[in-house]
């Protein structure tokens, strides 16, 4: 039987895997469902007894179809045992990498008016080569003035897999 949603909101997969690694790490996988938010936006998502929401940033925000969710379906989210986390490169810095020190997470409790009962922010990954010649020049710009690698020949993965992992058993030690 599925028990448990995870929805996510990527632009270039990387969500998705840190969703999947977050469903491999129960012992009863077989009740975890994962669907993009494209998808849930016509789920009847309210079977489910906990939804898990994780989705990226680009260009300082998380998508605006997020928010619409969010706000069609806060009733029904707010009705279950909810979960919520962001994805995005700032979080590589130790300064900006929980929930109520990454500016991220401040933007999106303040703008969604959603309070998940379990928040989580991880660093995601830079895939220069895959990206077109313009978000590869900005990416750039901003590794540039943070800190961070500008080598645009090379993909960069600063996910710490074992503080997911950990996340997850928080999320699933119950079930
Ligand atoms: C075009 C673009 C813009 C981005 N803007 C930001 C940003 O403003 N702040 C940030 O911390 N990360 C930013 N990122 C990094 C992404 O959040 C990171 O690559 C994440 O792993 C993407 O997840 P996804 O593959 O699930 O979309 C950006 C990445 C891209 C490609």
């Amino acid at each position: 039987m599925l028990k448990f949603l995870i929805i996510y909101s990527s632009t270039d997969g990387h969500t998705k895997t840190i969703c999947e690694r977050i469903r491999d790490s129960s012992k009863n996988k077989e009740t975890i469902k994962i669907i993009s938010l494209e998808e849930a936006k016509s789920f009847d998502i309210s079977t489910f007894y906990k939804i898990i929401i994780g989705a990226s940033i680009r260009y300082g925000s998380h998508s605006k179809e997020l928010y619409k969710f969010i706000q069609s379906n806060k009733d029904i989210l707010d009705q279950k045992d909810n979960v919520f986390f962001s994805v995005n490169v700032v979080a590589r810095k130790p300064e900006k990498n929980k929930p109520d020190t990454n500016p991220y997470i401040k933007k999106f409790i303040k703008t969604s008016q959603w309070k998940p009962k379990k928040i989580g922010v991880f660093a995601g990954k830079v895939s220069y080569p895959n990206y077109n010649f313009f978000d590869k020049y900005i990416i750039k710009f901003i590794m540039f003035i943070t800190k961070g690698p500008t080598d645009t020949s090379q993909s960069y993965e600063f996910t710490d897999w074992e503080k997911v992992d950990d996340f997850a058993k928080q999320l699933w030690h119950n079930s």
